[in-house]
């Protein structure tokens, strides 16, 4: 089978699409022909190496093994059951499935305390184990869904990891209500066309943040209430978007904000933006170690609410299927392109082009 994998981290030249051996599914595995899985902001990461050897190295996820090589990326795929390992009870061969981006394994401690995202002892697909860049990648029975009928395998492909992880930011982090105001800085991309859409179906008042104007007609067409485009290198055009958003708030502040980028100058913008007692969100990652420009004061005299997120929850997932069977959610594809041109899909992520997500479909042009 063809499958993208790395041996080694570095530029895309490091993604290798080649002919590998069939994967030799276990007793409780689920085989499955995958149909269309997706690049992310983490492959990128993992394929550089940031989380191996970045500000974090040796440290790793606490209760998750160190990123291990060769991986084979994506955190979600889509497809049809090949085979069931004999223990399998829930699958059968052409049953159309969706892989967990975050499974939780149901016996670790966190599990049972009801923090399941944070769960122990599991792998997790593209992280700990293969992900779905692949014509065939085996799983274990409870890292799987069904995928339901009307669904389409791109859809839940562009959907799955940044959905519920934004369902889960957005409902448990920040505690989102009706008629909140919720600024979202890195809108655009992945996580934030996900974050956009959601806020917009539960009522929320999205203020969008882009660096590119040319973003601003697609942000818009999404839902934002408005869009500001802000230079982080132009201090001027970074106070003026905190100005209007406290005034478009009556001096009040932004109910909430999640930041996507890392840039530590738009996660300022955001708690600058933010009104008594509100709560943000900081999700982008910063691979240099730069520590968050929080100050003590800003945590009293706001009494600021900072919330980490990881992942998501098997709930989270579920009401994502749910919301895709019913059409109440409509993720953004940026582009389907062929698994050979996974490499073209990183070059096109890291550039910042792209909107939404990236699917790559493993049959096609093969
Ligand atoms: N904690 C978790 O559980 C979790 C889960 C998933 C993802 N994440 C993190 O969430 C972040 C976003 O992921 P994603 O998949 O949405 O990434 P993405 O698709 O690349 O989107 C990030 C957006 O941020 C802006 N951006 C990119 N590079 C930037 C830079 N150097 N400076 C300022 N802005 C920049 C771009 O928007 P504009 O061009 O419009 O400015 C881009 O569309 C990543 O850091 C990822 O690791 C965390």
């Amino acid at each position: 089978m063809k499958a993208v994998r790395i041996f080694k981290h570095g530029d895309t030249s490091v993604l290798l699409f080649k002919e590998y051996p069939m994967p030799a599914p276990g007793a409780e595995d689920v085989l499955v022909r995958v149909l269309a899985t997706s690049v992310s902001r983490w492959d990128v990461t993992y394929r550089v190496g940031a989380w191996n050897n970045g500000p974090y190295k040796g440290r790793g996820n606490p209760g998750r093994r160190m990123f291990p090589l060769p991986m084979q990326l994506g955190r979600d795929a889509v497809g049809v059951v090949e085979s069931t390992g004999p223990a399998v009870t829930r699958f059968r061969t052409g049953d159309r499935v969706v892989a967990l981006p975050h499974p939780e394994n149901p016996w670790c401690t966190e599990a049972i305390r009801g923090l399941g995202n944070l769960s122990t002892e599991i792998d997790l697909p593209a992280h700990t184990t293969f992900g779905g860049n692949a014509q065939f990648v085996a799983l274990p029975e409870h890292y799987w869904l069904p995928l339901p009928d009307g669904v389409a395998p791109q859809s839940a492909a562009a959907a799955m990891w940044s959905y519920s992880t934004s369902h889960r930011i957005l409902v448990d982090r920040l505690g989102g209500r009706l008629n909140d105001t919720v600024v979202i800085a890195g809108a655009s991309g992945g996580m934030g066309s996900a974050c956009v859409d959601l806020a917009v179906a539960m009522g929320v008042r999205v203020v969008a943040l882009t660096r590119n104007s040319e973003k601003r007609g697609y942000l818009e067409r999404r839902g934002a209430s408005v869009v500001f485009v802000v230079d982080p290198d132009d201090a001027e055009s970074v106070d003026l978007a905190v100005a209007e958003i406290r005034s478009m708030t009556h001096g009040r502040g932004a109910d909430g904000a999640i930041e996507f980028t890392g840039d530590r100058r738009l996660l300022r913008l955001c708690i600058d933006t933010i009104c008594l007692g509100g709560t943000i969100v900081p999700v982008g990652a910063d691979w240099t170690g730069t520590p968050i420009p929080l100050t003590d004061q800003d945590l009293t005299r706001l009494e600021l609410n900072v919330r980490g997120v990881r992942g998501s929850r098997l709930d989270d997932q579920r009401i994502v299927l749910e919301l895709l069977a019913r059409e109440a959610i409509t993720p953004e594809i940026f582009d389907v392109m062929p698994l050979g041109q996974a490499a073209q899909a990183h070059q096109i992520l890291e550039a910042g082009e792209a909107t939404g997500r990236i699917v790559l479909y493993p049959w096609y042009g093969t």
